[in-house]
C-alpha cells in the first residue's frame, strides 16, 4: 500500500488541466484575451517611445495625433480585455471548484466507510476547504500567465528584432529564459520542500486542534489541559517556523527576480548604446527597441512569481488527485440483483484486513426471519468485522456470504443497504431536529411512521417530554441526551428504515441497565417480524438470543446450549 510516489509538477499540471474538460474553451478564450491585453499594455509605452523617436527626428511616418490616439486606445482596450480575462479565469476557477468539491465528495462516498477508517478527519476537512481553495489559484492565475508570457515575449522579440536590432532581441531572450525559467527552477526546489512541509504541519495542526475541541470534556476531566495546551503551542510554533521558512524562500526568489530585471535593463541599454556608437543602429530605433524590452518583463515576472503559489498548488493538487485516484476496497454494485431478505447463510468465510493476519477463519453462520442470533466473543475477536462484511463495507476473502442464496457481491449495494441495517455502539445525531435525525432512515416517512418506529424503540414517550417534542433541536440538547436515549433513537432509525435484517453491534455496551433492558425488550418484541443479529461481549445481553455463536481467535462455534425459549 506504500505507493507514495510524488507526481512531478508537470504531471500534476497536466492532470489538473485534464480535469477542466469542456471548460478548456473558456480557458483558451481567457488566454487569448490576456495575451492581447498584455500586448496592448506594452503598446502604451511603445507608442510613447515612438512619439519620442519622431520628436528627435526619427523616420516615423505616423502623424502625432495617430500616435497619441493609438497610445490612448491601447490603454482603454487593455482595461476592457483585462476585465474579460479576469472574468473568464474566475468563471473557470469557481465552476471548476464546484465540480472538484463534487468529485471529492463523490470519492469520499465510495471510499466510505472502509478506507476512511484510517484517515484523519482533520486532513479530509483540510482537503475539502484549503486544498480546493489553493487549486482556485492554479486555474485562475497559473495557466494563463504561462501562455501569456510565451506569446508576449515572442512577439516582443520579433518586433524588436525587425524594427530595432536582433542583438537587442538576443539580450532580451537570454534574460527571459533566466527570469522565467532558470530562477524559478533554482527557487522551486527549496520552495517545493518548504511548501510540502508547510502543508503537512498545517493539516496536522488542524487535525490536532479539531481533535482537542472534540475531546475537550475528556481533557478537562483528566486535568490534561496544560499538557494539551503545551502541545497546541508547540505545533503552532512548528507551523509558524514552517510558514516563515516558506515566506523567506518566496522573498529570496522574488528578490533574485528583481535583481535579474535590473541587470536586464542595464544590459539592453548598454548593448543599445554600443550599437548606436558603432553606427549599426539609429538612435530612435534604439530607443523604441530598448523601451519595448523594458516594458516586456511583466508577463515573465508573473511566471517567475508562480513557484511560490505553485508549490502549494502542486502539494494540494497531488493530495486531491491521490484521493480521486484511490480505489475503494469495494466497488458499488449497480447492475446486480435486488433482493428481498429471507435468510442469511455464511459459509467457510475467511477475512484479513492486511493480507497477513487472518481476522476471521472459516466462519459458518446462518440467520432466519423470526429469530435473534447472538454473537459473543472477547473484544478484538472480529465481531464488528463480521458485521461489516455482512454489509459489504469490506471485501470478503474466501468463502460465501449469501442472502436468499445470492452472493453478497452480486447484490445491488442499494438493495443490500435497504435490506440490512446496523445499529452500532454509538449513534451519531446530526445537529438538526429529532425528526430530521430519524428521517435520514427514510426521507419520505410520515409523522405516523416516525412515531410508530419510536414507539417500537421505546423512545416516543421520552421524545414527548422534550421542550419541542420531535422538533427539538439535538444541538440545543447537547450532551443532555444520554447514551441510552441516543441508542434508542438509533434503534428507532433501524425500525423506521424497515430493513428485514438488523445488525446490532454492542448496542447496549455504553448504556445503563435500565436502557439496556428497554432496548432488549424492544428487540424481542420485533423478533417475529425481523431477523436480528446481536453482537456483544456481555453474556447478560445474550439472554434474549435464540441461538448464540461464540467467536474465539477468529473461529466461530455455535453454543450447544444456545436454544433458549
Ligand atoms: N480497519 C481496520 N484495519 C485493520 N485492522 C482492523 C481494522 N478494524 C479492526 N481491525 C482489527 O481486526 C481485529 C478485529 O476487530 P473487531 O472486528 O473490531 O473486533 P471486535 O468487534 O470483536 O471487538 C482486531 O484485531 C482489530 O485491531
Ligand atoms: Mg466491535
Amino acid at each position: 500500500m506504500n505507493k507514495k510516489i510524488r507526481r512531478s509538477g508537470a504531471k500534476i499540471m497536466a492532470s489538473l488541466i485534464v480535469l477542466l474538460g469542456s471548460l478548456s474553451w473558456v480557458m483558451l478564450f481567457a488566454v487569448i484575451n490576456g495575451t492581447i491585453g498584455q500586448l496592448l499594455a506594452l503598446g502604451v509605452t511603445l507608442f510613447g517611445s515612438i512619439g519620442v523617436a519622431k520628436a528627435i527626428g526619427g523616420d516615423i511616418l505616423m502623424p502625432y495625433w495617430a500616435i497619441i490616439f493609438c497610445a490612448v486606445g491601447c490603454g482603454v482596450f487593455r482595461g476592457l480585455l483585462r476585465y474579460i480575462e479576469q472574468y473568464s479565469n474566475h468563471y473557470i476557477a469557481f465552476k471548476l471548484l464546484a465540480t472538484l468539491r463534487d468529485k471529492i465528495f463523490g470519492a469520499l462516498r465510495v471510499l466510505c466507510p472502509a478506507k476512511l477508517e484510517g484517515k484523519q478527519k482533520g486532513s479530509i476537512i483540510a482537503m475539502i476547504t484549503a486544498d480546493t481553495e489553493t487549486l482556485e489559484v492554479f486555474y485562475a492565475h497559473t495557466i494563463s500567465p504561462i501562455f501569456i508570457a510565451i506569446v508576449v515575449s515572442a512577439s516582443v522579440l520579433v518586433f524588436v528584432g525587425t524594427f530595432s536590432s536582433w542583438y537587442l532581441s538576443l539580450v532580451a531572450i537570454a534574460f527571459y529564459l533566466l527570469i522565467g525559467i532558470v530562477v524559478p527552477i533554482i527557487a522551486s526546489g527549496k520552495l517545493k520542500e518548504s511548501g510540502v512541509e508547510y502543508r503537512k504541519e498545517f493539516s496536522s495542526f488542524n487535525a490536532y486542534f479539531l481533535d482537542s475541541i472534540k475531546g475537550v470534556k475528556d481533557i478537562v476531566l483528566n486535568n490534561a489541559g496544560e499538557v494539551r495546551k503545551a502541545e497546541v503551542d508547540r505545533r503552532s510554533d512548528v507551523l509558524l517556523a514552517e510558514t516563515k521558512k516558506m515566506k523567506h524562500e518566496i522573498t529570496k526568489s522574488s528578490a533574485l527576480t528583481e535583481l535579474m530585471v535590473s541587470c536586464a535593463i542595464l544590459c539592453t541599454l548598454a548593448v543599445g548604446i554600443v550599437l548606436v556608437g558603432a553606427g549599426k543602429l539609429e538612435i530612435y530605433r534604439m530607443i523604441v527597441g530598448v523601451v519595448a524590452v523594458f516594458g516586456s518583463f511583466g508577463p515573465v515576472i508573473a511566471v517567475s512569481a508562480l513557484p511560490g503559489n505553485l508549490t502549494n498548488t502542486f502539494a494540494s493538487g497531488d493530495r486531491v488527485l491521490d484521493l480521486l485516484a484511490e480505489k475503494p476496497v469495494v466497488q458499488e454494485v449497480i447492475s446486480g440483483k435486488d433482493i428481498e431478505y429471507k435468510n442469511l447463510d455464511v459459509s467457510n468465510l475467511f477475512f484479513s484486513y492486511d493480507g497477513n493476519v487472518q481476522v476471521l477463519k472459516d466462519i459458518c453462520l446462518n440467520a432466519e426471519k423470526g429469530e435473534i442470533v447472538g454473537i459473543v466473543g472477547e473484544s478484538g475477536c472480529g465481531k464488528s468485522t463480521l458485521l461489516k462484511l455482512l454489509l459489504r463495507f469490506w471485501k470478503k476473502g474466501d468463502g460465501k456470504i449469501e442472502y436468499n442464496g445470492t452472493d453478497v457481491d452480486e447484490i445491488n449495494t442499494s438493495s443490500l443497504l435497504d435490506n440490512v441495517t446496523m445499529v452500532s455502539q454509538t449513534t451519531y445525531l446530526f445537529d438538526d431536529t429529532i425528526e430530521e435525525n430519524l428521517r435520514i432512515a427514510k426521507a419520505d416517512a410520515t409523522t405516523d411512521e416516525i412515531e410508530a418506529a419510536c414507539r417500537l424503540a421505546s423512545v416516543h414517550e421520552f421524545i414527548m417530554t422534550l421542550p419541542d417534542g420531535y422538533q427539538t433541536k439535538v444541538g440545543v440538547m447537547g450532551d443532555n441526551l444520554s447514551a441510552g436515549e441516543k441508542q434508542r433513537i438509533g434503534l428507532a432509525r433501524a425500525f423506521l428504515k424497515g430493513s428485514e435484517l438488523i445488525l446490532l453491534d454492542e448496542p447496549t455496551s455504553n448504556v445503563d441497565s435500565i436502557n439496556e433492558g428497554i432496548i432488549l425488550k424492544a428487540l424481542k418484541e420485533q423478533k417475529n417480524k425481523k431477523s436480528i443479529i446481536l453482537v456483544s461481549h456481555r453474556e447478560s445481553t445474550m439472554a434474549i438470543a435464540d441461538r448464540t455463536y461464540r467467536i474465539d481467535g477468529g473461529v466461530i462455534k455455535e453454543e450447544q446450549d444456545g436454544r433458549k425459549n
